[in-house]
């Protein structure tokens, strides 16, 4: 199926919609759907045609290995080598906003382009249930990176999807708003275990089930994901991080209480959760407010718990742009 001049089918969070989302993923095709973190767009992990597409609707670089989606945690042992850390990690977070790079099973199927010809690939059980019903009636592997443009900021939305991709995918399913709203924290277990990407699940509560402590990112030692680009995740305007005060002409965006009036807030009390929910949301809101040539402010974010992954997106889109 050939979808290039054609819009994307909407589906609905029904079992009609699940059904015609597994046939399509089944068949090749493309179809964003909700995780609990982002929206993913999807396809069989094992047809390197249908993961090529993938490349091509989000324009991004081919070196960049993408997750690859299960219904079940008992599903990874098909595709990876699970140590006692990578048992103990699934069982206490899966299904969850945790992503795990383990060491690669050859001969396991997946299509090389998943994997971006590394011995390690990324394994990820979500919770949303509209994704868990997709995987298990398609019954196969979903590689989904989250459902943007490269370098663009993550959807949070179904509406997000169709205004950036809707003539590049076969298909999108509207679960509504995703809960989380930050991509899932990556660790790698390939090797020393390691914090590839903060993100939705906080990286104290993975180190308490590990017993041992992971390299933060700001730590120069840590290991980065082959994705993690210094500028990404960038919303037009420029951004500047950490503000106080807005200077004249900038957007601010606050977080708790703020000295100064904030055009949006990630969280008047002040909740880390809700931020993370928030922040593509207003990061996306603020770019329209601040117009062509426009800038914007965001007030400090703690750094404990989600605080970690909202500014390490924070850092990401204010880095100079290449
Ligand atoms: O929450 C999420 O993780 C969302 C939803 C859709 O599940 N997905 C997502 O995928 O954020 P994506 O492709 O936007 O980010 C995946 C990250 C990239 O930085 C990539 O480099 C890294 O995972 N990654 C994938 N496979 C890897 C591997 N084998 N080794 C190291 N990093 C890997
Ligand atoms: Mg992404």
């Amino acid at each position: 199926m050939n979808s290039t001049h054609r819009y994307a089918e909407l589906l609905h969070d029904d079992d009609q919609g699940i059904a015609r989302g597994a046939e399509l993923l089944r068949g090749g095709c493309l179809v964003a759907f909700p995780t609990e973190t982002v929206y993913g767009l999807g396809a069989d992990a094992r047809d390197d045609r249908a993961v090529a597409r993938i490349y091509a609707a989000k324009n991004r670089p081919a070196f960049n290995p993408l997750i690859v989606h299960l219904a079940t945690p008992g599903a990874a042992a098909t595709y990876a080598h699970l140590d006692d850390n990578a048992e103990r990690l699934a069982a206490a977070f899966w299904p969850g906003p945790l992503t795990l790079v383990l060491p690669l099973r050859r001969n396991a199927g997946l299509s090389e382009l998943v994997t971006a010809g590394n011995a390690s690939v990324a394994l990820r059980v979500p919770a949303h249930p509209l994704a868990v019903r997709l995987l298990a009636a398609a019954g196969i592997p979903v590689a989904a990176p989250s459902a943007n443009p490269s370098g663009r900021v993550s959807p949070t939305e179904a509406a997000h999807v169709t205004a950036w991709l809707g003539d590049r995918v076969d298909a999108v399913i509207d679960g509504g708003a995703c809960a989380v709203g930050v991509e899932s924290t990556i660790v790698s277990l390939d090797g020393t275990p390691a914090l590839l990407r903060p993100g939705g699940l906080p990286v104290e509560a993975i180190e308490d089930c590990l017993g041992a402590r992971l390299p933060r990112p700001a730590d120069p030692a840590l290991p980065q994901a082959p994705g993690q680009l210094a500028s990404h995740y960038a919303p037009r305007a420029r951004l500047r991080t950490n503000a106080v005060q807005p200077d004249a002409g900038e957007v601010f965006i606050g977080f708790g209480h703020t000295m100064f009036p904030a055009a949006l807030n990630l969280s008047v009390n002040g909740d880390l959760v809700e931020a993370a929910a928030n922040l593509f949301r207003h990061l996306r809101q603020a770019d329209d407010l601040a117009g062509p040539d426009g800038r914007i402010a965001v007030a400090p974010v703690p750094l404990h718990g989600l605080g970690l992954a909202i500014n390490d997106r924070l850092r990401r889109a204010s880095a100079p742009r290449g």
